[in-house]
């Protein structure tokens, strides 16, 4: 194992000038970004999110000029900072830069007293061709302030640009960003679905090739999907537990109403899901940085780029007989394009395309006499598509496009629905070759286990379990880098609603490695109990130099009862409120 730096700490309270306040985190790989670059840093917003509802922070961007050549860097990263003391839900944090989705996030949920930190850094390098020019930057975080939430979002946004040079030269990049959004220029630019969401939009003539990339979320009752019930089986189970549509999605993208793509969601959970003890300090994966999902839409190129408009869709199917889901998911992406040095009209056409519009499935379970309920949805989905491709400059790509999915959800619910046990997996490979060169690739392994048990009716006291990975090798298209991430999540807990006053607590264990096809390595195990990091070891070639921790004995230990919040669990319940 290559490892340039092992860092093994065991906390004891020696950090005492750090304060008490908890540092929040989610595991992640430190950007592959060159740290010994010339690097200019900007602020781009600062912003207090206090009744922020339909209030998003508009700002002015305008690219650095010294530090090289605009839009020639190495890399580009996003650093969000953001404190909070008191009483708040978590919140959905749309990032917006010309138009285009940048980073979808959410805010971990804050404690009352010292309150929380938690920063961020977002490699942001492949979206350079937005950076490179003055333009409208947008963060949307919708909070609330009303009787029992007084929890204030204090954010602040800062971009590092690295310069290029020749050790390090400058990152790849698209020659044209077309955004899949709604244009909106006051809020974030993604779209609520059902419906699906519809856009005209028109490629330059001698495009050659596009990579779509797609962000998507389920909020309110799709929130926890993956625990929705099957519609057939909706009517065995005792009322309030469970809410229909299924625990399936998919998210699609169509072209003039033809099937181009989709992606089978990553489970992301939010900081107040399920059990919020559990996530604290650690985050459910994925829960700052939501995944994105990627799809080859080169075969489409010949007839975006006729010098007409044509329909984009994106939209959210379930497997039920309609396809629909409950309300919504939020979804919006962008195109990564390449035109030819030519200016001629690119043609070509689809040679071979197979595709269904919905993926197949199968429902089936039994309902015992005691009312003890297994219900299982299976689904997959295969898409095969070819085209031939003539750029202006008579360069001829054969392109083939497949997707090969798979997907199954266990749900009991036993002893009178007080055992709540859900076990989904989501995999899939993904592959596009371009005249044979390997140009997209998502191997991806999902799965999630999760187990609740009611300790009363009311759901107000209750345990809860998670076993969580994300395994995923991906390139995402042929100017970023391919990586390879493998993250495993065990987290547990109990959670008590009493007018006598609130408990709680919850651990959190995380197996995290990284590796990319630059040579770059990251490697973390972190533990917490009860607020507090009981052990945390990073190596590899991207590990930080030092480890910062919060002193454990003045962050941990006692969660105040007004600390502990609510806790949303499925079937649409909030408890704690
Ligand atoms: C991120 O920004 C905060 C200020 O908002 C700063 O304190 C912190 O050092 C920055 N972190 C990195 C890694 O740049
Ligand atoms: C957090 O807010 C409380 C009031 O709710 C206040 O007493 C306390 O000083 C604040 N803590 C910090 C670190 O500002
Ligand atoms: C952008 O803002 C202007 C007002 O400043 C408004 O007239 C226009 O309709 C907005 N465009 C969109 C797409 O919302
Ligand atoms: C797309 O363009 C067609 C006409 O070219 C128009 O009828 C349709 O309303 C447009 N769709 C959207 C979503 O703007
Ligand atoms: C079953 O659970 C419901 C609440 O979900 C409760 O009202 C009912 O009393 C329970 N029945 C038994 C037999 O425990
Ligand atoms: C849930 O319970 C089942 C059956 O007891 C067990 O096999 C599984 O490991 C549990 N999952 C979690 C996340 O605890
Ligand atoms: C959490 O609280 C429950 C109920 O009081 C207890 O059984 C469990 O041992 C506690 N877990 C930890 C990690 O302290």
């Amino acid at each position: 194992m290559h490892c340039r730096r092992l860092l093994l700490l065991f906390l004891s309270g020696f950090l005492l000038a750090r304060g008490a306040v908890l540092v929040d985190f989610q595991v992640a790989q430190p950007p592959p970004v060159p740290r010994d670059a010339t690097q200019c840093t900007i602020q781009i917003l600062k912003r207090d999110f206090a009744f922020s509802f339909g209030s998003a922070e508009v700002v002015q961007f305008t690219p650095p000029t010294d530090c090289g050549p605009v839009g020639s860097w190495a890399g580009i990263t996003l650093n969000f900072t953001v404190t909070s003391n008191g009483t708040q839900f978590d919140r959905l944090g749309i990032f917006t830069f010309q138009n285009v989705e940048i980073w979808r996030t959410s805010t971990p949920e804050p404690t009352r007293g010292d309150g929380i930190i938690w920063t961020y850094i977002k490699d942001v390098t492949r979206y350079m061709p937005l950076f490179a020019k003055p333009g409208t930057f947008i963060l949307q975080l919708d909070n609330l302030i009303q009787t029992g939430l007084d929890g204030i979002y204090s954010t602040t946004l800062h971009a590092t640009f690295f310069a290029s040079s020749p050790t390090h030269p400058s990152a790849k990049k698209a020659d044209v960003i077309i955004p899949l959004s709604t244009f909106a220029n006051n809020t974030g630019n993604d779209a609520s679905v059902p419906p699906g969401f519809s856009l005209n939009i028109t490629l330059p003539q001698n495009a050659v090739s596009a990579f779509a990339e797609l962000y998507a979320s389920g909020n309110g009752n799709e929130e926890f999907w993956y625990f929705n019930v099957a519609n057939s089986f909706l009517p065995s189970l005792p009322p309030g537990i469970a809410l229909g549509q299924g625990p399936f999605r998919e998210v699609r993208l169509l072209v003039d109403d033809r099937l181009a793509g989709v992606a089978f969601p990553y489970a992301t959970i939010f900081t107040g899901g399920i059990l919020p003890t559990a996530w604290r300090p650690i985050t459910s994966y994925g829960a700052l940085d939501l995944p994105t999902y990627f799809l080859d839409l080169t075969p489409f190129v010949p007839l975006l780029a006729d010098g007409s408009s044509h329909k984009i869709t994106l939209d959210v199917a379930s497997v039920e007989t309609d396809h629909t889901i409950l309300q919504n998911w939020f979804v919006s992406g962008l195109l990564q394009v390449t035109t030819d040095p030519s200016p001629k009209r690119t043609t070509g056409k689809i040679t071979s395309y197979t595709a269904q519009p919905f993926a197949t499935s199968a429902t089936s379970g039994t309902i015992a006499e005691n009312g003890d309920a297994q219900i299982t949805v299976a689904a997959s989905r295969k898409l095969h598509i070819e085209a031939d491709i003539l750029s202006g400059s008579g360069r001829l790509t054969h392109v083939v496009w497949t997707q090969d999915l798979q997907y199954s959800n266990l749900q009991s619910y036993l002893n009178n629905a007080s055992l709540q046990n859900m076990v989904q997996s989501a995999t899939g490979q993904v592959i596009s070759l371009h005249n044979g060169i390997t140009s997209l690739v998502d191997k991806f392994s999902y799965p999630l286990s999760i187990n609740i048990t009611l300790l009363t009716p009311s759901g107000n006291s209750f345990e809860a379990s998670f076993d969580h990975s994300y395994n995923r090798d991906l390139l995402p298209s042929p100017i970023i880098p391919r990586s390879s991430i493998q993250e495993r999540q065990l987290a547990a807990g109990f959670f008590n609603v009493a007018s006598t006053g609130n408990s709680g607590n919850g651990t959190n264990s995380n197996v995290f490695s990284y590796t990319d096809l630059a040579g770059n390595t990251y490697k973390r195990k972190v533990d917490a109990a009860l607020n507090v990091i009981t052990s945390d070891e990073q190596s590899g070639s991207l590990a930080p130099l030092e480890v910062e921790q919060s002193n454990p004995s003045a962050a941990g230990q006692k969660q105040k009862q007004e600390e502990l919040g609510h806790a949303r669990l499925p079937g649409g319940r909030i408890v704690g409120v």
